[in-house]
């Protein structure tokens, strides 16, 4: 036998040397949850360890992070009040907006995303202002650019528009630079898959679309070739970065992305994600932490440059200490 795979297996040092997939904590962005009110810090209950965090209670989670090692952070809100045009997403001092000012302020080094969407605003749960019961594409865009440069205005780094709205990365990016936001990156939720593994996001951000779905905007998931004409459109949109959501199960999509595309690639592991690796551990079924890094190694062997993850500060720390398994 001339090729003995396992020859390059004999020992630890050997298979680290020859690891194909390195992880570094920089690639990581966390998911945050911020909510009105004060002294809030409650727990998701799809979500254990996942909290939802008022203003005055945010910077501890900050903290935590930057401890870690992680240094981005992608912000969810969850407004008092709701409308039907979902006006909260683009008030100057909605709940988002005002997470950004505090953030920017306590900790200058983290980058500071802002997710940007309308259901957590909208009476109706839907990402977009309602015609009749169908979401009106355009009626959205005008909406979006608003958010968009409240969002900047307020100190966000990065954009990261999740609506799945056509023609959106060309308005935002139209709105920003003429608000004299050119440098704002764009992050598109390109492929973005109609999910049943965004239910816990759902519970923990009280945005589960009033009646009906998300068929009409988000992708259907047995498509491979529409996920193609849609992460191209974003970047031909002018898309900085492109993401791929969920993560499990979409790993040919982040391989696509990273070949047919020439930006940065970012998966979204998504609250479902989490919440079946922490019920699963909680029962005793599997380990929780090796099953983080593995699928953390799944998605970044796909093609991920970027790791959105609701386990950041876990896997920052087995990253930096060289515990990928
Ligand atoms: C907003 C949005 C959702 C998620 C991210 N942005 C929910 C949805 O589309 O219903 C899901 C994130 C997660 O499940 O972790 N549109």
């Amino acid at each position: 036998m001339v090729q003995r795979p396992r020859r390059l297996r004999s020992s630890q040092v050997l298979r680290n040397m020859v690891r194909e997939t390195r992880m570094s904590a920089d690639s990581l962005i966390y998911p945050m949850f911020v909510a009105e009110g004060t002294n809030v810090k409650e727990e998701i209950t799809s979500m254990p360890g996942q909290f939802r965090y008022s203003l005055d209670r945010m910077n501890e989670a900050l903290c935590e992070l930057e401890e870690a090692g992680v240094s981005a952070v992608m912000f969810f809100g969850i407004p008092l009040h709701k409308d039907e045009m979902g006006s909260g997403a683009f008030d100057r001092d909605g709940i988002v907006q005002q997470a950004l000012r505090r953030a920017k302020d306590a900790h200058p080094g983290l980058l500071l995303l802002a997710d940007l969407c309308m259901c957590e605003y909208t009476s109706h749960g839907h990402c977009g202002i309602l015609c009749g019961q169908e979401v009106d594409n355009d009626k959205t865009l005008a909406c979006l650019q608003k958010i968009a440069v409240s969002q900047a205005q307020a100190g966000a780094d990065m954009i990261a528009p999740s609506d799945m709205m056509d023609g959106r990365v060309a308005a935002i990016r139209g709105a920003l630079d003429e608000a004299g936001f050119s440098n704002i990156p764009i992050m598109a939720y390109s492929a973005k898959f109609a999910s049943s593994f965004y239910g816990p996001f759902r519970d923990a951000a009280q945005s589960a679309p009033g009646f009906g779905d998300r068929k009409s905007y988000q992708m259907d998931f047995h498509n491979r070739r529409e996920a193609k004409k849609e992460i191209l459109l974003d970047v031909a949109e002018g898309a900085d970065i492109v993401m791929i959501k969920p993560a499990m199960c979409y790993g040919d999509l982040i391989r696509e992305a990273k070949e047919i595309t020439q930006v940065p690639v970012a998966a979204y592991s998504v609250s479902g994600e989490y919440a079946m690796v922490k019920a699963a551990a909680a029962a005793g079924f599997v380990d929780e932490e090796k099953i983080m890094c593995e699928m953390a190694a799944g998605a970044y062997r796909a093609g991920a440059d970027i790791y959105i993850t609701y386990y950041a500060k876990e896997l920052a720390k087995c990253m930096r200490e060289g515990k990928m398994g």
